[in-house]
């Protein structure tokens, strides 16, 4: 008992100890010359879809919940947002060419008609980022247009 009692003692120190190694936070604000609503034409309604599924990992601008203070929890937040924005950056997408533009394009459709995007560790927690049959539509017709006035302008 005395041993488990330790332990418990341990843990819980090491949760006090992780508390005050925050990661740095991912908030670019304004919308930059590079960003996709530069380079291509992005409708409001696709732009809002966006940026409620897949803004928080994929642009300069991250909206933080509240346990985000509570550590693990904000450094599996910085993991994917640093791995979901060297992917795919919606505030970078003008620093592409128009090759990589493209195919970021047709990655995008992919993504979410295969339902690997948004990732389902952050659908549970945001539930209202889960996109629906016609939001999928959307965004796939939306994508074949634009990938098309893409290679146009080549
Ligand atoms: C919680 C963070 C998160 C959210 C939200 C999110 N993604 Fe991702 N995304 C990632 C991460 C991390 C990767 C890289 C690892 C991987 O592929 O699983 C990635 C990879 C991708 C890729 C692959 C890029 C390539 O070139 O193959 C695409 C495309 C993508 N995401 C699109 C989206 C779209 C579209 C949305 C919104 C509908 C979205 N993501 C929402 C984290 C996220």
């Amino acid at each position: 008992m005395k041993i488990f009692k330790r332990i418990l003692l341990g843990l819980f120190m090491v949760f006090i100890v992780i508390q005050f190694i925050r990661p740095a936070r991912n908030e670019g604000g304004q919308v930059l010359s590079t960003d996709i609503t530069k380079s291509v034409n992005v409708p409001d309604k696709v732009l809002d879809v966006f940026k409620n599924s897949c803004y928080d990992c994929h642009s300069n601008t991250t909206r933080y919940p509240w346990y985000v203070n509570i550590q693990p929890m904000g450094w599996m937040m910085a993991r994917h947002v640093n791995e979901g924005k060297l992917n795919l950056n919606f505030s970078d997408f003008g620093t592409y060419s128009k090759r990589k533009q493209a195919n970021k394009l047709r990655a995008i459709a992919e993504s979410i008609n295969d339902g690997s995007m948004p990732i389902s560790s952050y659908t549970v927690m945001h539930t209202d980022s889960k996109l629906s049959e016609q939001n999928k539509k959307m965004i796939s017709d939306w994508v074949a247009q634009t990938r098309d006035s893409i290679d146009r302008k080549n």
